[in-house]
């Protein structure tokens, strides 16, 4: 087989969990040569670099600069930086994962210049077109040539949407290995002990979403519940840079910082947020990846959000959605241990990314058995 070309595109943080798995298994192989293609969405050492360490993955074999802006800038910076990249380095497939503004701009590129696309972690919907996560997903997904789900759930929604079955391969939560591919060392990283903090005896905070912390009324009443909470048990708070930004703008900063056991420290790289996360009594959050590594561990988790596009770490995990003022109310259920318990979904089981190469494996080969037999391959 001739050695096909693979774009691995990652643009922001939570994407780069995503892409190792995948790449050091893609780098095992001999039919294919994968290159990384980092957006630079994020740029900063804490949001990028540190996670690229972390995950043992090279320096970037494509860099494009896009650095930070508004939504429309930011896409349309990376399709002028990935088309020439396409036309100069043209891939075999580009493969994307997740739901950020890079994933739908390299496979609109990518897909306007012919080149197949695969989705990694296709087929997750909240119905909430208020975040620009979900356009990028039904927007990604609808022109993608080859989803990878994660969950049935997925499956469905993706097949509600006119998706032909042969497009979509179920293949597990990437997520879970790269937990998995780092487990020892996560085990061994001392989080908790920096801040002396007990096993099972603190609070995890994650919140940059627009819709929490952008609007001074609803990230006020955050800080305020955040505060109580923290004088019933110690909170860790990673400031993502959108939410510090948030907290200085808006005056509210100094009332956090002052806040009694309420741990506020700058974004923490992979292996030790994992290590602070495996030990915590619970995670209070509104990000995707934690509602599902939460569900993993089979850690209590407050998700601040109306809605999400992963019910399945609801309906069968430990993931409950939290209106904001119920906070209180919901970490004492928690500590009083009446918490559901859950259990992780079928095919969250640190395999997912041998499953990814052979699916694509094989839909290279059946593309180049269809060209030599002149029955070229149409998209869509
Ligand atoms: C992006 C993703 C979101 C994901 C989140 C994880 C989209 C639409 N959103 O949101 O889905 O959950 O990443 O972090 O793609 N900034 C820095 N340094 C950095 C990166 C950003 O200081 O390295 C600051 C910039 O001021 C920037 C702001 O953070 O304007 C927001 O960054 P941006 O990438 O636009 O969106 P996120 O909120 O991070």
């Amino acid at each position: 087989m001739t050695e096909s070309a693979i774009h691995l595109v990652a643009g922001a943080r939570p994407n780069f969990m995503k892409i190792a798995p995948l790449y050091h298994a893609l780098s095992r192989e001999s039919w294919c040569r994968v290159a990384i293609v980092h957006t630079g969405q994020h740029y900063d050492a804490d949001m990028s670099d540190n996670f690229f360490r972390d995950l043992r993955l090279p320096q970037p074999d494509f860099h494009l600069n896009v650095g930070s802006g508004s939504h429309a800038e930011q896409t349309a910076g990376v399709m002028l930086g990935y088309g020439p990249l396409c036309e100069s380095h043209r891939p075999t497939w580009t493969i994307v994962v997740g739901d950020v503004n890079s994933t739908i701009a390299c496979a609109l590129t990518a897909a306007k210049l012919g080149i197949p696309v695969a989705h990694l972690e296709a087929g997750l919907r909240s119905r909430d077109r208020t975040m620009p996560e979900e356009i990028n997903r039904v927007a990604t997904d609808a022109i993608a040539d080859l989803l990878w789900t994660p969950s049935a759930d997925a499956d469905q929604n993706l097949l509600a949407e006119g998706v032909p079955p042969a497009r979509i391969h179920r293949v597990g939560n990437i997520m879970i290995d790269a937990y998995e591919m780092l487990r020892d060392r996560i085990e061994s990283e001392a989080t908790r002990e920096h801040f002396s903090l007990p096993p099972q005896g603190y609070g995890v905070v994650t919140l940059h979403r627009p819709s929490n912390v952008d609007d001074k009324a609803t990230l006020s009443s955050l800080v305020a519940q955040l505060a109580a909470v923290a004088q019933r048990v110690p909170l860790v708070f990673p400031l993502h840079p959108r939410t510090r930004r948030r907290l200085e703008e808006f005056d509210l900063m100094a009332a956090l910082s002052a806040a009694p056991q309420l741990h506020l420290v700058a974004p923490m790289s992979y292996v030790p947020f994992m290590g602070l996360v495996r030990e915590a009594r619970f995670a209070v959050t509104d990000s995707g990846g934690l509602q599902e590594e939460t569900t993993y561990l089979g850690i209590p988790c407050l998700t601040l959000r109306q809605n999400t596009e992963r019910p399945i770490t609801v309906l069968s995990g430990t993931n409950r959605l939290i209106p904001p003022a119920q906070l209180r109310e919901a970490v004492e259920t928690v500590l009083s241990g009446a918490w559901p318990e859950g259990h992780g979904p079928d095919l969250w089981d640190g395999h997912t990314a041998g499953r990814v190469v052979e699916s694509l494996r094989s839909q290279i080969e059946r593309h180049r058995a269809e060209t030599l037999a002149g029955n070229a391959p149409t998209r869509r």
